[in-house]
């Protein structure tokens, strides 16, 4: 029997497109296995975001040459695939194949040709979508994309050219996908795109339809683009229960300056607007966000114009980063680019606020009782790890078995929150 060793790394579609990897080796007959120097087949799911998540996959596979089996066969599927291309072989001249994230169904012909190498970095549309086998794993969360790609040409964002243009998957094939979670035990369902409020074929109809099915208890999905934000699906927060109080909403910068540089060119007071309608909407809404610190050109006083909306806006579960220059982007080739130790000490200031609004939030929460996606038990078997409404991590005792608990909040810190279980 052949074994299959996968890593994969970035965001939650990539994280998607790793399940569906190992379903489709799985279904071709190989055994996963979590040791790559006995793999047969070994594959880096990559993301090229930033430079140091791309550079780190090449010290990686240098690392996977010396201690795979000799006939091993290796290789990098998804965003630093495409991002490299052919060049990926001159780096590493071992590998046997480069495919990129739309064209990793391709992965099985290395099975029946492993003395070739296999390149396709093509942007095949929805071809992938079509040619993987269905969803089959039990999981009480489903993951479900529903468009890919984006077209708004952020200027620090490589997604566009390595996840291409964007593609709205037609309706009913999402729907299955979703009759078949909800075969496979899903009480949850996240969809996913990078630009997912831009899906063409409505997601508000979606988010309607799937709430009709009784057994799924919540919906969500990651991540939207503000000015996509339309009337119908801020509706959604007011007249759908199902539909979490929470949204990743990114606004990466506050100065009006740096979002017009980053070609976000959405107003402030616009997005605060959107921001106001869905607490309208849902009052008890949360919202969440990454950052981008350090962009070419961004001032002190730029700085603390995210700051500000930051408290403003007082962020849940966000993230920030330092602005990291990307082959085949804009920015990359502005003036200004700002200095190393000026970036550091902007993300930790950032960070810092984020992380005081966080614990806030958090400890605003005990007392409170939140219906928790169980999630599993944690490493020592002694606790429950469950998921909250906010996405916040809430530890329990183990002693519950159903998908879904009613959670009283104990006990709160900066990261997590503690919790027992009520009867339902
Ligand atoms: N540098 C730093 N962060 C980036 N992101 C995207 N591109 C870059 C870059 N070049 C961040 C954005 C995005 C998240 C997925 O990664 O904040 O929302
Ligand atoms: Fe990384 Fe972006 Fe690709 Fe996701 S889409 S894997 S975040 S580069």
């Amino acid at each position: 029997m052949k074994t299959f060793y996968i890593k994969t790394f970035g965001c939650q579609m990539n994280v998607y497109d790793g399940q569906r990897i190992d379903a489709m080796l799985r279904a071709r007959g190989l055994t996963p296995t979590d040791d790559v120097s006995v793999a047969d087949l070994i594959v880096l799911n990559t993301c090229a975001v930033r430079e140091k998540a791309s550079n780190k996959v090449f010290s990686e596979l240098g690392r996977i040459r010396d201690h795979k089996k000799p006939d091993a066969l290796f290789g990098i599927v998804g965003c630093v695939a495409k991002e490299e291309g052919a060049n990926s072989f001159r780096r590493i001249p071992e590998l046997n194949f480069v495919l990129g994230p739309q064209s990793y169904h391709k992965l099985p012909e290395i099975l029946e040709n492993p003395d070739a190498r296999l390149l396709n970095v093509d942007l095949s549309g929805l071809e992938k979508f079509d040619s993987l086998p269905p969803v089959s794993e039990s999981s009480v969360l489903a993951y479900i994309p529903i468009q890919e790609g984006c077209d708004h040409c952020c200027t620090y964002c490589i997604v566009p050219f390595t996840r291409g243009r964007e593609i709205s998957r037609p309706f009913d094939d999402v729907m299955n996908d979703v009759y078949a979670a909800t075969e496979n035990g899903a009480v949850e369902i996240c969809f996913l795109g990078q630009n997912v409020n831009g899906y063409k074929n409505s997601l508000a109809k979606l988010i309607t339809e799937t709430a009709k099915l009784p057994t799924i208890r919540r919906i969500r999905f990651t991540s939207s683009y503000p000015t996509e934000m339309s009337d119908d699906l801020i509706e959604m927060f007011a007249t759908q229960p199902k539909l979490l109080p929470f949204l990743n909403m990114p606004i990466q910068s506050g100065s009006p300056n740096v979002l017009t540089r980053m070609n976000r060119p959405y107003l402030l007071d616009l997005y605060l607007n959107i921001i106001d309608r869905l607490r309208a909407a849902r009052p008890d809404i949360q919202i969440s966000s990454d950052f981008i610190v350090g962009f070419p050109g961004e001032t002190d006083s730029d700085f603390q114009q995210t700051m500000e909306i930051a408290r403003r806006v007082k962020y849940i579960n966000s993230y920030s980063f330092k602005y990291s220059p990307r082959p085949h982007t804009g920015a990359a080739l502005m003036p200004g680019q700002v200095p190393e130790n000026i970036k550091k000490q902007r993300l930790a200031a950032l960070d810092g606020l984020l992380t005081e609004i966080n614990r806030e939030f958090n400890e605003s929460c005990i007392g409170k009782t939140m219906a928790c996606l169980i999630e599993g038990p944690d490493k020592t078997g002694k606790y429950l790890l469950a998921r909250s409404p906010y996405m916040q991590q809430v530890i329990i005792p183990n002693e519950s078995s159903d998908k879904i608990q009613n959670i009283e909040i104990t006990a709160a810190n900066k990261c997590s929150l503690r919790g027992k279980v009520l009867k339902n």
